[in-house]
């Protein structure tokens, strides 16, 4: 069986999909309640989100390698290109929330660590109102991302319970 996404969905892009997914539910719960969890949680939540990045950038790699499967018989091109086009949006934001907090953290003249072994590039000056500006897009991303998902997850169950085809159990378990 090959690693490739040839007649299904592979292994490694099967991990990194739902890998990712319980990734960002942890992710999304210590940035929304960091208010009331314990002091270090933003350190947590900033190097969480830097290891986000790093494998939607690996996961983009090989998928580019890899292919992906053609569609489950019976999809129309229409729901194709809806689903395309919703995994598309659903990349660029897998690069756009954690990027924004990356910029947010600069412009607030914070250090961005990955679990205290060493510091990021800066990428911009520090700058209070750039600071605020950027918070607040770093939330409304986030809020984006878990509606494009959300709708992404019910078109998987949709298929699944509805139209009764492969389309959840091949991203699932490969079959
Ligand atoms: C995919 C990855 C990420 C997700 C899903 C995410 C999500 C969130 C959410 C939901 C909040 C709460 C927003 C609010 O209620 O104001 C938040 C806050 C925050 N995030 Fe992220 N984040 C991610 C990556 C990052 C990264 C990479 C950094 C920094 C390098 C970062 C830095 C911050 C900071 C500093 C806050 C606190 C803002 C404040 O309330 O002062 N995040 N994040
Ligand atoms: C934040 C959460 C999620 C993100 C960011 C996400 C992202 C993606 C992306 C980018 C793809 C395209 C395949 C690839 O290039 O790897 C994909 C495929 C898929 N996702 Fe998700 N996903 C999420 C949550 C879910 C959930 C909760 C479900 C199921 C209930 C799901 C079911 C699927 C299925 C079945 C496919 C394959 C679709 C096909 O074969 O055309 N995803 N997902």
């Amino acid at each position: 069986m090959t690693l490739k996404n040839t007649q299904t969905w592979g292994g490694i892009s099967r991990s990194f999909h739902w890998l990712i997914v319980a990734l960002l539910i942890v992710q999304g719960a210590l940035g929304l309640f960091h208010d009331d969890l314990p002091r270090g949680t933003i350190s947590l939540h900033i190097s969480l989100g830097i290891t986000i990045l790093a494998l939607a950038i690996a996961r983009l790699a090989w998928r580019l390698y890899a292919g992906r499967p053609a569609a489950v018989a019976g999809v129309s091109v229409a729901q194709q290109r809806i689903a395309a086009a919703g995994h598309f949006v659903l990349y660029v934001l897998l690069f756009a929330v954690p990027i924004s907090g990356w910029l947010m953290s600069d412009y607030g003249d914070h250090a961005v660590r990955w679990f205290g072994l060493f510091e990021l590039p800066r990428l911009v000056a520090a700058d209070d109102a750039a600071h605020e500006i950027m918070e607040g897009r770093h939330e409304q991303l986030f809020w984006v991302l878990v509606v494009v998902a959300v709708l992404h997850a019910l078109a998987a169950i949709y298929h699944h319970v509805f139209r009764r085809n492969a389309t959840l159990m091949r991203m699932w378990r490969g079959s």
